[in-house]
């Protein structure tokens, strides 16, 4: 028989649990457990009374028999108290959600669990539902899927001459570049930049990526100290607000008004600054709303950035996918005095999203920025470079005919897509949607009292399961209310028109 005190040392261990973990846990518990009581214990000198007993085995969810060195098997406890420890010095813990697991021995194992860091992490483009609906793939059920920006999958192939120049390049890409990136796509991206009139850009001020995404990652680990604040749109693209919480910043939200195109609210921008804020986020075009914001609406946005010494990072990844005849201005030609990260690449643009390529270029006031920017190359230094072969074909891309032109004028792709979806989704009762004039999304509301909706996770879910449509939830986007889903009207229109006939039947019946 085992003692006492190797079993209380086992389940201690399993759970990561030092002994002043246990003496905090009965603190917090209200029950009088010294250092010097369970060190006694831990050294097998003497064994606890009934009520310690039974708070020791409620704390480590084990048996109290067992720990008390029966050969019974311990019984698993589904919610054990042990979930309300932190342990002082391990980032293993049990909680609630976790249920202990028993070898077969009966001794409660040792688990891996996320890091608390993803606690607030929210990624929902591959969330909860999407795997639900790959659940139903597998199982052979056909899913017509609206939810990510791929588009390859729709059709939307990459221009020839960049494959073909990439193929060309192959063999002189097979090593690690500049950890910046290839000169030739770098001076490529600078003439884009000079294109755009942002000022103040030479060839050291780029930086490319494996996608935008990797370096929304990297600009927001580089500046953020724990609680600094950046306001980031609500909706927004979430890898911003995931990432702006991974580096232990805090994303605080402004509201973008659905009842004004869906235009950054100016006034609720403003009355979130507070002295921990060092950034405002803008996504222009936006995804999920397909808005495209005008000068006047830039100029209060750096108004504002320029009163409190904001620095500003514009995502313009969907700055060529602009209809109707509008122009998109980059905010950074708007704020030379300014510090400003613009980001922007050719997943979208060009339809190669699969390549990874995308880059972001420093601008205006770079004298404030200099540690920053130390801090920006140590991290591009220590992911030594971005994809080289996908770098090879940035000037190809970004110079010459650009194929992408074709999609976004009447009787051109996108442009008609656009127009379908936006027209039909107005004509159901209960839905109601802005008029996209950039990208390929929209982002519909529903009228929630009518369909009587508090929960939007459900509301995709139950589309799901009956009519085989997966969207995204607006909550996905950061949205607050359950009010709001986005559609990637990226199908043809005889798909989209079928998704639509099927939304519609399902919202003739629908209510939660
Ligand atoms: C606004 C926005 N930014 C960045 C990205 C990521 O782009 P990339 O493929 O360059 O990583 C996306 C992808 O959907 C996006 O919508």
């Amino acid at each position: 028989m085992e003692s006492f005190a190797t079993r209380l040392k086992t389940a201690m261990g399993a759970r990561h649990l030092k002994q002043v973990d246990i003496v905090h846990a009965a603190e917090r518990a209200g029950v009088k457990l010294g250092k010097s009581h369970i060190s006694q214990y831990v050294g097998g000198k003497t064994i606890p009374r009934t009520e310690t007993l039974r708070f020791l085995a409620d704390t480590l969810g084990v048996d109290e028999e067992w720990l008390l060195g029966h050969d019974t098997p311990p019984a698993s406890r589904s919610q054990p108290v042990a979930a309300s420890i932190s342990p002082a010095s391990s980032q293993q813990h049990a909680t609630s959600d976790h249920p202990i697991i028993l070898s077969e021995e009966g001794i409660p194992m040792r688990q891996f669990h996320k890091s608390t860091k993803l606690d607030n992490v929210l990624y929902d483009v591959r969330g909860p539902v999407v795997d639900e609906a790959a659940r139903m793939e597998e199982a052979g059920m056909h899913v017509l899927k609206l939810n990510i920006g791929n588009p390859a999958p729709f059709g939307f192939r990459t221009p020839d001459e960049v494959v073909y120049d990439m193929s060309r390049q192959l063999t002189d890409t097979e090593g690690y570049s500049a950890s910046k990136g290839l000169f030739s796509a770098r001076k490529a991206i600078m003439q884009y930049a000079q294109l755009k009139n942002i000022p103040n850009v030479g060839i050291e001020d780029i930086y490319t990526g494996n996608g935008v995404s990797e370096l929304i990652n990297l600009s927001m680990s580089a500046l953020l100290d724990d609680g600094d604040e950046v306001l980031v749109p609500s909706p927004d693209y979430p890898l911003w607000t995931a990432c702006v919480n991974l580096a232990g910043g805090t994303a605080v939200h402004y509201v973008c008004d659905e009842q004004s195109e869906w235009y950054p609210d100016i006034d609720d921008m403003r009355s979130k600054i507070t002295d921990r804020t060092v950034a405002i986020v803008l996504i222009n075009p936006n995804n999920p709303t397909g808005a495209l914001y005008p000068p006047e609406v830039l100029q209060q946005i750096v108004d504002l950035a320029r009163e409190h010494q904001l620095m500003i990072f514009s995502d313009e990844i969907y700055d060529r996918l602009v209809m109707d005849g509008l122009k998109h201005v980059s905010i950074a030609s708007m704020a030379p005095d300014l510090f400003c990260v613009t980001f922007s690449g050719l997943s979208k643009s060009h339809m190669i999203a699969g390549y990874r390529v995308g880059w972001m270029v420093l601008s205006g006031n770079k004298r404030i920025a200099k540690d920053y920017i130390e801090g920006l190359n140590m991290l591009a230094n220590m992911r030594i470079c971005s994809n080289v072969p996908a770098q090879s074909i940035v000037q190809t891309a970004l110079g010459g005919h650009q194929s992408v032109n074709d999609y976004i004028v009447p009787g051109g792709r996108i442009h008609d897509q656009r127009d379908y979806i936006y027209n039909a989704l107005n004509s159901i009762d209960g839905v109601t949607a802005v008029k996209p004039k950039a990208a390929f999304y929209i982002f519909p509301k529903l009228d929630v009292k009518k369909f009587n909706i508090t929960d939007d996770e459900e509301f995709a879910l139950d589309l799901l399961h009956d009519k085989r449509i997966l969207i995204t939830r607006g909550g996905g986007f950061n949205w607050q209310e359950p009010d709001h889903f986005r559609i990637v009207y990226l199908p043809r229109i005889e798909v989209l028109k079928d998704a639509v006939d099927k939304l519609t039947d399902f919202l003739s019946y629908y209510r939660q």
